[in-house]
This record gives C-alpha cells, structure tokens and sequence, in this order.
C-alpha cells in the first residue's frame, strides 16, 4: 500500500481537510498530511497547526511571482510532497506546479462535475446553480486537477436526490457531510492504486 506524503492547500475553514487529517491519524489512510498551505490568514490552519503539521500563507500580494513559486517548491520539497490535495482552495494553481505534480494533484468540489464547475463556481453558489437549474440530482467530486478549472479527470462521485423544499444552504450541508466521507476514499483509492 502506497504511503503519500501529503500536502493540503485551503482557503477556508477547512473542515475536509480536518476530515482527511482524523482519519489518517485513525489509521483508515496510511498517507500523511506533513504541509498545509493557505493563500489568506484562513481560520482552517488552526486545526493542523495545533497538531504540530507546517502551515503557512503563501499570497500573491505581498510577492513577486518568482518568489511565490519559490516558496511554494521549497516548503513541497521539504516535505517530500508527493500528493497534493485542494481543500476548498479558491485561487488557481500556477502551471508549473500542476505540471510537476500531473497525475498527483486532487481536488473535491461541491458538485456532479462536469456540471457546474468553472470559474466562480465555488460555495454556495455551486448549490445555488444546482437549485436554480431544478437538477433532480447533485453531490461531491473528487477529480485530478489539471490546468483547466474543474476539468480534470473524474475520480470518486457521490450522488444524492435534491428534495422539494431544497435550499442552498441545506444541499450545502448535506453535499458537506458526504464530501467529508470521501475525500479519505478517494486518496485511500490512489493508496490502493499504486500498492
Ligand atoms: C467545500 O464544499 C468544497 O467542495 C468547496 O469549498 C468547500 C470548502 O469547505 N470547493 C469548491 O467549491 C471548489 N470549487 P471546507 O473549507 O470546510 O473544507
């Protein structure tokens, strides 16, 4: 069974990320998160920080662009990064490091991509669109991540029916929950892959 280093990139509160780090810490995955990464001062990193895994906030703002990558390629190889997990990360990765990590980056979206992803399409207003389409079903992504928004290869999908008294914020919670299951799936399925 494959062991993966792994590093999480977050922009929020982080709770699949918080997910991923129980259940390895129980035992379900064998891989590691060593490095969380956000690009705000997001209420996530707390979590991770208290258990002692790196953290740190790389923005855009206050660095060049060379600066920005170099930080980011040094903290990865530092801790011999080898699976790269997006925890509700709202900004895009640069390429380069999409290219160094092709085939070993995953994200989870709110969503029964291909539908409903892209750009903006983050949150709330994935369930909004859900709603306002009338869909009769949605549910979380898990998919490898490549240089174009949501559009990487497909990994792990959950399906749920969206009820008739359907709000956002109730298909939130409920996507939530399922997303907070298969996340570990997921990377525990790339485990499994590569023995
Ligand atoms: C999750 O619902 C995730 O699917 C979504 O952000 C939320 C982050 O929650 N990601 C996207 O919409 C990406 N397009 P969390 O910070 O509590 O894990």
């Amino acid at each position: 069974m494959k062991s993966f280093n792994i590093a999480a990139y977050i922009s929020g509160s982080g709770s699949n990320l918080k997910c991923v780090i129980e259940n390895s810490l129980k035992g379900v995955i064998s891989s590691k998160v060593w490095l969380v990464i956000a690009d705000n001062d997001a209420p996530g990193l707390e979590y991770p920080s208290s258990l002692g895994i790196s953290t740190a906030v790389v923005s855009r703002k206050s660095l060049s662009r060379n600066e920005f990558l170099d930080l980011q390629f040094t903290l990865l190889k530092k801790h011999n990064i080898d699976l790269i997990i997006l925890a509700g990360y709202l900004k895009k990765l640069p390429e380069e490091i999409i290219q160094l990590y092709k085939g070993r980056i995953l994200n989870i979206h709110p969503a029964l991509l291909p539908k409903f992803g892209g750009k903006g399409m983050h949150g709330i207003n994935v369930h909004r669109a859900v709603i306002e389409a009338g869909e009769e079903f949605s549910g979380p992504t898990v998919h490898f991540v490549d240089e174009v928004y949501d559009n990487g290869e497909l990994l792990l999908q959950r399906k749920i029916k969206v009820t008739e008294n359907e709000t956002p914020e109730s298909l939130q919670k409920r996507v939530l929950d399922i997303e907070h299951k298969i996340y570990t799936e997921a990377i525990k399925i790339l485990e499994e892959r590569e023995q």
